[in-house]
C-alpha cells in the first residue's frame, strides 16, 4: 500500500493499495468518530461495494446513510448538486458530519461541489473506483460541473480529507474505463514523464497490481506536484488541462461518444501534431496504440473546431485568447495564449494529421455500448 501526502492548504492524505473497502471504517475513524458518514455513490456501484463500505463503517461504530445516485454528463449538474444537498438538509447533517463518494469521477465532481456548498462546506472524502478517478478526478480538489455552454464551466476547488483508492475494485470495471484511464495517465507521462512514460511502454493490465499501483502513485505524485504549488489553477496547474483544448471539443461535438481519457488521448494528439510537435504527437501516438486506444475519430472536424471554438469548454477564454498547453516534447509541456484564428488552423492541422478512423472499432468506441445501454 501507498500513501501519498498531497501538500495543498489543508493537506491530505490519498491510499492506494488492495483491499481498502474493508478498511474504509478504519480510515474514516479519526475525522468521523462521533459524527454520521452520508455516502453518496453510483447507482451501479453500490450494488457492487456498497455493502462492504457500509459494514465497514458500521464495524466502527459510525452511523451511515447510502444515497445512491445516477449521474452522467448530462446530469453532472447544478439540478443533480442542488437535490443532494436538500436530502442532506432534510436528514438533517451538520457540519461536522462527512460526506463520502463512491465511483468515478462524475461522483466525486458532483460529491465535491455539494461538499463545498453544503452548510459552507462539510467534510468530504472521496472513494474513487475508476482508475480515472485514481489517477486524477479525485486528487486536488477541483469538482467540475456542465451546463449546456459547455463542460466544467461551473466549478470550484475543494479539497477532500483524505483518498482513498482501493485497487480491487478496478476488477469490475469495463474495460474501456481501464483505457479512458490510462488516457490521463499517459496525459501526465507527457506532462512530467519521470520514468512513467517507459513504465506504460511495458503495457500495465489490470492484473499487474504491483505495477498498476505504481503508476497510479507515479500520475498522483505528478498532480500533487503540480497542484501544491498551484492549487486554484492561475498558473502552473493549467497544464493538466494538455489534452483537454480537443479533447473536451471532442466530448462536446460528439454529446459524449467518447469516454473523456480517450478523448484526452486523442486532444494530445491533435494538439501535438496541430502545434507542428510530430515526433512528440508520435510518441504519444505509440503509447495510445499499446493500449489500443483510439487514434483517430470519424466526426466532422468543422463540428470539433466549432466546440472548441464556441460551445466553450472549460478553456479560459483571456480577453479573446484562448488558453491551451502544447506538448513540445515528453515531460516538456508549455502553456501558451493563442488567438482564436491560431486555435482553428492548429486544431484544424492536428485533425487532419490524425485522419478519421477507418476501422469498426472505432467506431464502436463513438457509440459508447456499456454506458448507452444502461441509460
Ligand atoms: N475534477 C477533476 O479534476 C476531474 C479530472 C478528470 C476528470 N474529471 C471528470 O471525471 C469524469 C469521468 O470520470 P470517470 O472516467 O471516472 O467516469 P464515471 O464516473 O462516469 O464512471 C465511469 C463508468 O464506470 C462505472 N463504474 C465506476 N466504477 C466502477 C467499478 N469499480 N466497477 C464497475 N463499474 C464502475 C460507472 O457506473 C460509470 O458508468 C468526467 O466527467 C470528467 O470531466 C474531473
Amino acid at each position: 500500500m501507498k500513501c501519498i501526502e498531497i501538500k495543498t492548504n489543508p493537506s491530505y492524505n490519498v491510499w492506494i493499495g488492495p483491499a481498502l473497502t474493508s478498511q474504509i471504517g478504519k480510515l474514516l475513524y479519526s475525522i468521523a468518530n462521533g459524527h454520521r458518514v452520508a455516502v453518496i455513490s453510483d447507482m451501479y456501484v453500490d450494488p457492487l461495494y456498497g455493502e462492504e463500505v457500509i459494514a465497514s463503517i458500521e464495524d466502527y461504530g459510525i452511523e451511515v446513510q447510502s444515497f445512491p445516485i445516477m449521474v452522467d454528463e448530462k446530469t453532472k449538474t447544478l439540478d443533480t448538486v442542488e437535490t443532494l444537498l436538500s436530502k442532506l438538509a432534510k436528514e438533517n447533517y451538520s457540519k461536522e458530519d462527512v460526506l463520502l463518494d463512491v465511483g468515478g469521477g462524475m461522483i466525486s465532481d458532483i460529491a465535491g461541489m455539494t461538499a463545498a456548498l453544503y452548510l459552507s462546506g462539510i467534510k468530504v472524502v472521496h472513494m474513487p473506483t475508476t482508475l480515472l478517478g485514481m489517477t486524477d478526478a479525485a486528487v486536488g480538489g477541483k469538482a467540475e460541473l456542465n451546463i449546456p455552454e459547455g463542460k466544467g464551466i461551473v466549478g470550484t476547488v475543494y479539497q477532500p480529507e483524505m483518498v482513498i483508492a482501493d485497487l480491487d475494485v478496478l476488477s469490475t470495471l469495463p474495460e474501456q474505463e481501464i483505457k479512458s484511464g490510462i488516457g490521463e495517465i499517459i496525459k501526465y507521462a507527457v506532462i512530467e514523464d519521470n520514468g512513467l512514460y517507459g513504465k506504460l511502454m511495458n503495457h500495465v493490465g489490470r492484473a499487474d497490481m504491483v505495477e498498476l499501483e505504481n503508476i497510479i502513485a507515479d500520475s498522483v505524485e505528478i498532480k500533487n506536484r503540480i497542484v501544491s504549488e498551484d492549487p486554484t489553477g492561475t498558473g502552473l496547474r493549467g497544464v493538466v488541462r494538455l489534452g483537454h483544448t480537443a479533447g473536451q471539443a471532442i466530448e462536446t461535438a460528439t454529446d459524449y461518444g467518447v469516454l473523456h481519457g480517450e478523448a484526452v488521448g486523442l486532444g494530445m494528439l491533435i494538439m501535438a501534431y496541430g502545434t507542428g510537435n510530430r515526433k512528440t504527437g508520435d510518441k504519444i501516438k505509440r503509447l495510445l496504440e499499446r493500449y489500443d486506444m483510439p487514434t483517430a475519430i470519424d466526426w466532422p472536424d468543422r463540428e470539433i473546431i466549432a466546440a472548441a471554438l464556441y460551445k466553450g469548454t472549460d478553456d479560459r477564454k483571456y480577453e479573446g485568447t484562448y488558453s491551451i498547453v502544447v506538448p513540445e516534447k515528453i515531460g516538456q509541456c508549455v502553456q501558451k495564449k493563442v488567438s482564436a484564428r491560431s486555435l482553428t488552423l492548429i486544431l484544424k492541422k492536428g485533425l487532419v494529421a490524425i485522419g478519421h478512423s477507418k476501422n469498426q472499432s472505432s467506431k464502436l468506441r463513438l457509440l459508447r455500448p456499456f454506458r448507452r445501454a444502461r441509460s
